[in-house]
């Protein structure tokens, strides 16, 4: 039997410590886009590229290479995995998020790693776009912004509560804005609200679901 989940939601929601739960306990492979939209973002920074300037992203385009290899995400035949979930790209990335042909680009090579596999895939849009007809399963898991602030906390130090749910509410803001496959929720998909539950159940509940079991 063919798993495919998609799995949406907004940042801080846990979509990749559920996914990459999911993923071991059913032993499909777990892809993670975001991370991918993140490699273009230290792809502009690191070579200082203008991430403001739509063209100029666009026209280095052909020189970034995106791979996901073992759970862990490539740039250019470079493990970059831990260098791309960093405060600073988490800032830079909203940005070319946005912009068509880098939305283009990572939902083709998206499709590619999906082709004839088990899977679980996390992201903005996989249920409404990128495997909106393979999908046997799709995930919209949220929670409220001051629970996903108080998570978030919990990673970093030395940062705010205020500054955290500000950083938050502006990401919500600009990914469920922009004009590109916004974040949202398909017609197709199951609402979980994690503010309240435990990791474990979230897991649960998507594990049962995934084999069509709904209790
Ligand atoms: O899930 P994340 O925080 O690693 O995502 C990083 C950024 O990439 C975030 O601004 C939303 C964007 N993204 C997207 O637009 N579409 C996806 N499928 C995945 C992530």
């Amino acid at each position: 039997m063919s798993i495919v989940i998609a799995l949406d939601g907004p940042a801080g929601s846990g979509k990749s410590t559920i996914s990459k739960l999911v993923a071991e306990n059913l032993g499909i492979e777990y892809i993670d886009t975001g991370a991918m939209y993140r490699s273009v973002a230290y792809y502009c920074v690191n070579n200082g590229i203008d991430y403001l300037n739509e063209e100029m992203v666009e026209a280095n385009l052909d020189y970034v290479d995106i791979d996901f290899i073992n759970g862990d995400v490539y740039l250019n035949g470079e493990d970059v995995e831990s260098k791309v979930h960093t405060e600073e790209i988490g800032i830079v990335v909203p940005k070319v998020a946005a912009y068509k042909e880098v939305r283009s680009k990572i939902t083709d090579i998206c499709r590619e790693l999906a082709k004839g596999k088990s899977l679980i895939m996390d992201g903005r849009d996989i249920g409404i776009h990128v495997l909106k007809d393979e999908a046997t399963l799709k995930i919209y898991l949220t929670a409220s912004a001051e629970e996903r602030a108080n998570r978030r906390l919990k990673e970093f130090k030395n940062v705010s509560f205020e500054d955290v749910l500000n950083e938050i509410n502006e990401r919500d803001y600009q990914d469920m804005h922009r004009e590109i496959s916004p974040l949202k929720k398909a017609d197709d998909a199951i609402e979980i609200d994690s503010t309240d539950m435990s990791i474990e159940s979230v897991v649960d509940f998507i594990e049962r679901m995934a084999y069509g079991k709904d209790n």
